[in-house]
Formats: C-alpha cells, sequence, structure tokens
C-alpha cells in the first residue's frame, strides 16, 4: 500500500489557525523531499469536491512559514456531509491521480475525512489545527500557542485602561466547546476571575469573588470568560448584573473575537506544525492511515482518528489550582 502512493494532497479545513501555512509548507516539502507530488486543495471539502486543485512543489510554499491564515483559504463544508458530496470528492480525487490526503483541521474536519476513508478506503492522515486546542490525541494543537500569547497581549493592553480607570473589564476571548484558552490566557495576564465552560462557578462566587478583590485593595480587576462558558449570561448581561448587584464597580466588557484567530504564528507554531507536516507525509508513505498526528511529551504520536473525535481534551486540573491559589 505505502510504495503506492505517488501523489499527496493536502488541504485546510474548518477554523483557520495560526501555523497552518507552516504545515502546508511541511507536507509541500516533505513530498519534494521524498520525490513525492504534492497537490494543494483550495477552500477545504469544498474546493475538493469541485476539483479545486493546485500542484505545489518546494518553491510554491516560499516565506509562508510565517504568515497567520492559510494560503489554501479554508472552508466548513455541508455539502460533504452528505454521501454525493464525497461521492464527488472522491471522483476529483481519482481524476486528479491523488493517492492520500492531508488534512490539516479540527474535529469537524476529521469526522469528515474518517467517514471518507471508510467509503472508499482512501488513506488520509489529519493534523490538528485550531485555536481552541480542543482534540484528543495532542497536548497541543497548531494555532494554540498563537492564539493566548495574542490574547495576553490584548488583555496586557486592557489592563492599563482598566487600571488608569480603576475598571472590571469582562473579556470575552474564543473557546466553544472548552476553556483552554481562557485559562492559560487567563494565568498568564493575570485575571482575577476565569470562567471556562468546564467549571460553573456560579453567579454568587463571581460576586463573592470580586467583592473580595475590592476588599483586599484592588482598584481593577479583569474577568476573562470563555465565550462557551455555562454560567449562563453573555459579556454584555454579566456586565449588566454586576453593575446591579455590585454598583461599586465601573464595568466595561471587551469582545476579542476573529483577532485571535490571526496574527504571526508563535516560533512554537511553526516548528510544531513543521514536525507533524514531516511525520504526516512519513506516516502515508508507511501505509498508515486514519490517524491523526499529535504530540505528547515532546514526541509525536499517532491516534485513530476515531479516537480523537471522541472527545475534547479536558481542563488541566493543576492550572486551575494555579489560578485559584493566584487569583486571592
Ligand atoms: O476555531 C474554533 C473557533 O475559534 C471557536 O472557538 C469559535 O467558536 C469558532 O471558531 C468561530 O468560528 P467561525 O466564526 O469561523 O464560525
Amino acid at each position: 500500500m505505502g510504495s503506492e502512493i505517488k501523489k499527496i494532497a493536502v488541504l485546510t479545513s474548518g477554523g483557520d489557525s495560526p501555523g497552518m501555512n507552516a504545515g502546508i509548507r511541511s507536507v509541500v516539502r516533505t513530498c519534494a523531499y521524498l520525490n513525492i507530488d504534492c497537490v494543494g486543495v483550495y477552500r477545504g471539502y469544498q474546493g475538493m469536491i469541485e476539483g479545486d486543485f493546485k500542484p505545489l512543489d518546494a518553491r510554491s510554499v516560499n516565506n509562508i512559514i510565517n504568515k497567520g491564515g492559510t494560503i489554501l483559504k479554508s472552508a466548513r463544508c455541508d455539502e460533504f456531509r452528505t454521501k454525493e458530496g464525497r461521492k464527488k470528492a472522491h471522483d476529483q480525487l481519482v481524476t486528479e491521480g491523488i493517492d492520500a490526503f492531508v488534512v490539516i483541521g479540527g474535529n469537524g474536519s476529521f469526522a469528515g475525512a474518517l467517514i471518507f476513508n471508510e467509503e472508499y478506503n482512501f488513506p488520509v492522515i489529519g493534523m490538528p489545527g485550531t485555536i481552541d486546542n480542543d482534540i484528543l490525541g495532542s497536548t497541543y494543537t497548531i494555532g494554540f500557542d498563537t492564539a493566548i500569547n495574542t490574547v495576553v497581549e490584548a488583555i496586557d493592553k486592557i489592563r492599563d485602561t482598566a487600571s488608569s480607570h480603576n475598571r472590571l473589564f469582562f473579556v470575552e476571548v474564543m473557546g466553544r466547546d472548552v476553556g483552554h484558552i481562557a485559562l492559560n490566557a487567563g494565568v498568564g495576564a493575570g485575571a482575577e476571575e476565569i470562567l471556562i465552560p468546564e467549571q460553573n462557578l456560579g453567579l454568587e462566587r463571581l460576586l463573592e469573588s470580586l467583592k473580595r478583590s475590592k476588599k483586599s485593595g484592588k482598584s481593577s480587576s479583569i474577568v476573562i470568560v470563555a465565550e462557551g462558558d455555562k454560567i449562563g449570561k453573555n459579556v454584555f448581561e454579566l456586565k449588566e448584573y454586576v453593575e446591579e448587584h455590585l454598583p461599586i464597580y465601573d464595568v466595561r466588557v471587551s469582545v476579542l473575537g476573529h483577532m485571535q484567530r490571526g496574527g504571526n504564528p508563535t516560533c512554537f507554531d511553526r516548528v510544531l506544525a513543521s514536525r507533524m507536516g514531516v511525520k504526516a507525509v512519513e506516516s502515508l508513505l508507511e501505509g498508515k492511515s486514519n490517524y491523526m498526528v499529535g504530540i505528547r511529551d515532546n514526541q509525536l504520536i499517532l491516534t485513530p482518528i476515531s479516537e480523537a473525535i471522541k472527545a475534547h481534551t479536558e481542563i488541566d486540573e493543576e492550572l486551575v489550582k494555579v489560578s485559584d491559589i493566584m487569583t486571592t
């Protein structure tokens, strides 16, 4: 099986993340190094269905390692969820003479890859690319490190103005299902409270903590709220709630939004993506399929995609404890 692979496609799918370009570059250059043809698929699975392909050689990925976003573009594709859509995609791959593909994306992208593989026995390897860091089988996903550094930088700036005006800020960060960005950036930026989906601390505890903060002499406060938090109020409702119950606070809200997904990748993300790209191509050539490349204890590992998509990664309890101690 392995020796039959002569042409590999690479695509980015789902929400983009900084470092995806470094991942594309790595797949392309590894193919070039091993004399395998490489093809870029534009706009994720949508481009696969439409046959939006372009041959990529080592020089076509010059000067992209430092760039955010993805040169191949990305998309969430409903048509690929249908049998007909996947049939069209398979036909396009066969017409183009593609033997295998590497998909850089998150859970949804991997679920698509898995069903495609089941239907067509088509060799596929995944690389985890999402700022949310929520994929089982990898301690880090490509883009997470950049995102938390972006968030910390933004919160440092918010802290300046919060402190000048003795204000309380609710800062909403990304994390639809998980609180990794909120927890890590919150600890890194010295937030007074961190609200994450994994822990519902409740409104009472938030008020108590804010009261304690004031009493202990803090003049300004930052509360980080993951977008998927389960406290039952969004950041704007939280502002109203706190203003009503604790009028001592002058409250403002900042929603960081999609700026968290952009920007030049950190060195960590570039190195991670470069390592994963090599491993992805090598694994395909060894005849492996239906695995996701991940990193654990600084070693690259392979996890069956079926396992990787089963659940989200759990929150780091030790970091939750650190956060609690730091906010006293
Ligand atoms: O990439 C994951 C994520 O950042 C989530 O945290 C967020 O909910 C989502 O993307 C939003 O993405 P979009 O606006 O592209 O649908």
